[in-house]
C-alpha cells in the first residue's frame, strides 16, 4: 500500500505526524503532504513548536509566532513561539497572585522565584504542551499536521505527557478524598456547602485536557505517525530503537517513508565511480529496509535535484509522494 492508499483507506486519521531523526525530512514531508490534502480540498494545517522556524523557510514566508497563516487555497501554516508563550504563562502566574493576596505588585522574591521557574526545561515542555494542546482541541481544520522535532526530543515531550497525567490523576484523587472528608465536616459542623473546590477545578481542567490531546495522539482511529528513514545503516537500526520506544507509548506507527533514495536512472548514463558506489550501498540498505519494515514501506522519495523551498519544489514533492 502506497501513502495515498493510506489516507484514502483511513479517512478518519486526521492527526498526521513525520518523526525521525534530525535532518531528514520531517518537514519537507509534513509541507508536501499538507499541500497534496489541501488540493483535494481538504482543510490544512501545518505547524510546528520548533524555535529554528523551519516551515518558516520552507513556506518561504514569515510565519513564527503570527498565529495560521494562510499559505495557499485550504492551507495554513503556524509556527507556535513556544518563548511567548513562556511569558504569557508568568503574567498568569503574576496576575493569580495579585488577585489572591490583593496586592498592587508581585513581591520581589516571588518575581525573582517567577523568573527561576521559567529557566527550567519542565516549564517550557509544559507552556508547548500547552501550546499544542490549545491548537488541537480547537478542532477548526480537516488536518492537522504536526511538523515533530527530532526524535529525541518529541519522545520526551510524549512521556512528559504521561508523567503530567498520572501525577493529575494522583492529586486529583487525593483532592477529592480531602473534599469528600471537608464536606464531612461541614455537615457535622452545620454549616452551608463548602464552596467550590477551585483547585480540583483546575486540576480536573489540566486533566481534560491533557487526556483529550494524549487520546488524540495514542488513538489508532484518529493519529497517524509516520517514520522517516534514509538508506543508512545507523538510521535504521536507530529507527527500529525508536519504534519500539513510540509502541511503548501507545503511538500507532503509520508506516515508514523512505527518503533521498538516488535515482537508479543515473545508472544508464556515464556516472562517476563515486555515484555509482553510493547507488550501491544505497541498495544494500534498502534491502535492509525492505526486510526490516516490510509491507509497512509506503513511499519511497528520491534525492532531488536541490532543497525543497518555496511552492514549486513542495508541489513536485508531493506529486511524487502522492502520484
Ligand atoms: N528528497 C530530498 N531531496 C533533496 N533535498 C531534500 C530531500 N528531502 C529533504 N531535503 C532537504 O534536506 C534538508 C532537511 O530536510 P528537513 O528540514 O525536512 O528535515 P527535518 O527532518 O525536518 O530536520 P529537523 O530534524 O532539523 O527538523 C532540507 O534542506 C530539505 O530541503
Ligand atoms: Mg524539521
Amino acid at each position: 500500500m502506497g501513502l495515498k492508499e493510506i489516507f484514502e483507506k483511513n479517512p478518519d486519521r486526521r492527526y498526521i505526524m513525520f518523526g525521525g531523526k534530525g535532518g531528514l525530512g520531517k518537514t519537507t514531508f509534513s509541507a508536501a503532504t499538507a499541500w497534496w490534502l489541501a488540493k483535494q480540498g481538504k482543510r490544512v494545517l501545518v505547524f510546528s513548536v520548533d524555535p529554528q522556524a523551519s516551515l518558516t523557510d520552507i513556506f518561504q514566508r514569515d510565519i513564527f509566532g503570527k498565529g495560521p497563516v494562510k499559505i495557499a487555497e485550504n492551507l495554513w501554516a503556524q509556527e507556535i513561539d513556544a518563548d511567548s508563550h513562556i511569558k504569557e504563562y508568568q503574567q498568569e502566574i503574576r496576575k493569580k497572585i495579585l488577585d489572591m493576596y490583593g496586592l498592587p505588585a508581585v513581591p520581589e522574591e516571588i518575581e525573582h522565584y517567577i523568573q527561576a521557574a521559567s529557566a527550567e526545561p519542565a516549564m517550557e515542555e509544559s507552556a508547548i504542551f500547552d501550546a499544542v494542546v490549545d491548537v488541537v482541541v480547537k478542532g477548526d481544520y480537516d488536518y492537522y499536521i504536526y511538523d515533530l522535532v527530532p526524535l529525541g526530543h518529541a519522545l520526551y515531550y510524549l512521556s512528559m505527557a504521561k508523567v503530567y497525567d498520572e501525577w493529575i490523576n494522583k492529586v486529583t484523587r487525593l483532592r477529592e478524598e480531602m473534599r469528600e472528608y471537608e464536606e464531612m465536616v461541614s455537615r457535622l459542623r452545620r454549616q452551608k456547602e463548602t464552596e467550590q473546590d477551585q483547585i480540583l477545578n483546575e486540576l480536573l481542567y489540566i486533566k481534560g485536557r491533557i487526556n483529550a490531546s494524549s487520546s488524540i495522539l495514542t488513538d489508532k482511529a484518529k493519529t497517524a505517525f509516520f517514520f522517516v528513514v534514509v538508506p543508512e545503516q545507523m538510521i535504521i537500526t536507530d529507527t527500529q530503537k525508536a519504534a519500539k520506544l513510540f509502541a511503548q507509548f501507545d503511538v500507532p506507527i503509520g508506516g515508514y517513508v523512505v527518503n533521498r533514495v538516488v535515482p537508479r536512472q543515473l545508472l544508464e548514463q556515464h556516472i562517476p565511480d563515486y555515484l555509482r558506489n553510493r547507488i550501491k550501498m544505497q541498495d544494500q540498505h534498502l534491502r535492509d529496509i525492505r526486510t526490516t519494515f516490510n509491507s509497512q514501506v509506503l513511499a519511497y522519495v528520491p534525492e532531488l535535484e536541490r532543497d525543497v523551498t518555496g511552492l514549486a519544489m513542495i508541489e513536485k514533492l508531493a506529486g511524487i509522494m502522492y502520484g
